[in-house]
């Protein structure tokens, strides 16, 4: 094809990195030339694309300056075939599309799902003539795209070796680092850096990779969108602000293998006008499929305890002995105070056989059905029914695929016949090292947790969950990239260090700014099973350096601060007897109308008030980093009429560090439009519930 002069010299503009004030307009002007560009409905979001010299190319705009600059796109794939080079452009349909959904859970009912859309017919002269379609979507909340191949001759199962997609990132950005491709999954502390300081070489950045851009408040975070049957995107880092798609690649070097699934997962970049705003963002969700199942009337949030903390804390164990922590007993007294304080559930680790011993190194050893002696399930899911709560199953695997593979009908059809509706999953393993096994029993190679093996097989959990009307709870997960919105029953997960590592990590636990730095992060992607609610801050656990790095009053506000449809107390009953400050655990909804961000800077506070959506209450939080601060909110999302608060802050002289369990227990009458003062000290928060005065 020949190749306007106009546009020669735009994509050599564009590929250009740097961006000063001045030449901010140009770029736009040559922005403006692409061959197709779409815009979001309010107009500020653009996506342009262009196919030169037989390439494949797009670029981003946002309110008139160019993020994005001229970047590459294409697959590359095993064999004589390729997906990347030879393109002209054939068919080109434009659409808009404007509606809304509702949510059976979640951070908010209703969601409206307004686009503009693009698909690109992308035809090869030479070769093997394939077909290769993109197709890129503008939101007023960030732009995304995806490929789609279509089963055609040399490309009915192929092998993707290179996602050659690439963020070429216009202007300095300041970014969230989390490494990728490391031992230990997601759970790690997030690292500020300056976007071109990011490793070159080593730790891709895992995705949600939230940035701001210098001298302007736009926040931007890329991601990715329903991940089905494709391997996890992380990002590297080429040189200066140029970032590319890297798949976690399989064992045997490959990044996916192509058969019935014909499309990518949608490739996103989220905007926020500020940071708060960013966390609003729901284009994630929007992008992916309608649910898929029917009836919903057995999918229920709710709220939760276990005995989790003690085996945290030693105090207790998961194997069998003397300090077993699922016993009968204990099950049921954890039952009755579950029962008395109104939670739906009770988690229960280490009820089934196979924990004895170094259980992360010996996963093939689980058994999901049967029982330890001092463990009677079919008594205990009784007792619970006759209490009207609940046991929360759990599915330990050490990441043992085939182990679980091969029980996991039995095991679902076992806790769906005891009347277990919940069920946490874990997969504690470290690095490439999940054993993939063939048919007949031959080691096939070793996986990662986010490559496509693993995908499919968390998917599969998924599925076979809500066959058997279990919801799930995934610790050491795939990503969230929405799947939620056609898989419901896949509640909330980890996927970030949680709680548990106040109990043990050798860095002395989560730093105050931890929780400040997540709502912007990993929580763009949604629930979090972080399990706040840690009353006992300076316990006695297997670290004596160890402890909770918050208020007390702050573990409160993180029931409001971390979306999820799940929530644990996290603490020893003993811990909840005769303490004022239980009432707002016990208060707080897990299950929202809607949700309005307040007030946030990454790593430093965040402010979010949520309705609940089973009355007229609201509830807000709000929490600090190690620094005290005055924050103030407007309450003008309140509903005219007045409201009795209930407030739970940080008691004065309290602070994270020195003296961090006083709350100090008011009540006030608050109205719309009102602004209210949250003064919090380092590493505290304020808790609030509002209830309509009748
Ligand atoms: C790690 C999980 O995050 C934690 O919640 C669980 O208690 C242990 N694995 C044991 O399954």
């Amino acid at each position: 094809m020949s190749v306007p002069k106009f546009f020669k010299i735009s994509l050599l503009l564009l590929l250009v990195g740097s961006c000063s004030s001045l030449q901010a307009g140009k770029f736009m002007e040559h922005f403006n030339k692409h061959q197709q560009i779409i815009t979001s409905p309010d107009g500020a979001n653009k996506v342009g694309f262009s196919q030169y010299g037989g390439k494949l190319y797009y670029s981003f705009a946002h309110k008139e300056n160019v993020i994005i600059g001229q970047s590459q796109l294409g697959l590359e794939v095993k064999g004589d075939s390729t997906l990347a080079d030879g393109f002209s452009t054939g068919k080109v349909n434009t659409r808009s599309s404007d509606s809304t959904w509702e949510q059976p859970w979640g951070e908010q009912r209703t969601i409206r799902d307004a686009y503009k859309e693009m698909r690109i017919e992308l035809k090869q002269k030479k070769g093997n003539k394939h077909t290769l379609y993109l197709t890129f979507r503008a939101y007023d909340d960030g732009i995304a795209f995806r490929y789609e191949y279509p089963t055609q001759k040399g490309l009915e199962s192929f092998e993707i070796i290179n996602e050659i997609t690439q963020f070429n990132m216009f202007g300095g950005y300041k970014a969230w680092h989390l490494p990728a491709l490391k031992d230990n999954r997601y759970e790690y502390l997030y690292t500020k850096m300056p976007l071109e300081k990011m490793p070159l070489h080593e730790g891709n950045a895992h995705t949600p990779l939230t940035m701001t851009r210098n001298s302007s408040n736009l926040h931007i975070s890329i991601h990715e969108a329903a991940l089905t049957d494709f391997s996890s995107m992380t990002l590297k880092r080429l040189k200066a602000g140029l970032l590319k798609a890297d798949l976690v690649p399989w064992s045997d070097g490959s990044k996916v293998k192509v058969s019935s699934t014909r499309v990518t997962p949608w490739r996103v970049v989220m905007t926020g006008s500020s940071a708060a705003a960013l966390t609003e963002s729901t284009i994630i969700l929007n992008l992916n499929e309608p649910n898929r199942i029917e009836d919903t009337s057995w999918l229920k949030p709710g709220k939760y305890i276990g005995i989790w903390w003690g085996m945290h804390l030693e105090r207790f164990t998961w194997g069998s002995g003397e300090k077993h922590g699922a016993t009968t007993a204990r099950t049921k007294e954890y039952l009755d105070f579950a029962a008395e304080n109104g939670f739906d559930g009770v988690l229960v680790e280490g009820w089934n056989k196979g924990w004895d011993g170094e259980w992360y190194k010996n996963g093939e050893s689980f058994d999901f059905t049967k029982t330890y002696a001092d463990f009677g399930m079919k008594a205990l899911s009784a007792h619970a029914k006759r209490k009207g709560t609940a046991i929360i199953g759990h599915h330990e695997t050490a990441a043992a695929i085939k182990n679980y593979e091969d029980q996991m009908e039995d095991a679902f059809a076992y806790y769906e016949a005891n009347g277990i509706k919940t069920v946490k999953t874990g997969y504690v393993n470290y690095g490439q090292n999940i054993i993939r096994y063939a048919e007949d029993g031959t080691v096939l190679g070793k996986e990662w947790h986010h490559g496509q093996y693993m995908v499919n097989h968390y998917r599969k959990v998924v599925e076979t969950a809500a066959r058997h009307h279990v919801m799930i709870v995934a610790h050491e997960p795939i990503k969230d990239t929405g799947i939620r919105r056609t898989y419901p029953n896949m509640m909330s997960r980890e996927g970030a260090r949680g709680q548990e590592y106040n109990a043990w990590s050798d860095d002395g636990g989560n730093p105050p700014d931890h929780t400040t730095i997540i709502p912007f992060t990993r929580c763009l992607s949604a629930p979090f099973d972080f399990t706040p609610g840690i009353f006992d801050i300076q316990f006695d656990g297997p670290k004596p350096k160890n402890r909770i790095n918050t208020t007390l009053a702050k573990q409160l506000a993180l029931y409001v601060t971390i979306y999820s449809p799940q929530q644990m107390a996290a603490d020893l009953p003993e811990n909840y007897q005769g303490v004022p400050a239980f009432e707002f655990i016990k208060k707080v909804s897990v299950d929202w109308e809607k949700s309005v961000a307040l007030a946030g800077a990454i790593g430093d506070y965040y402010a979010v008030a949520r309705k609940d959506r089973n009355s007229s209450d609201w509830f807000i939080g709000a929490i600090t980093d190690e620094k005290a601060r005055n924050i103030k909110v407007s309450l003008d999302f309140l509903e005219e009429g007045s409201y009795n608060a209930t407030l739970y802050r940080d008691a004065p002289g309290t602070n994270w560090l020195k003296n961090p369990t006083q709350v100090k227990i008011e009540n006030q009458v608050m109205t719309k439009g009102e602004i209210l003062n949250l003064n919090l000290p380092a590493g505290g928060g304020t808790a609030i519930h509002l209830s309509p005065i009748k």
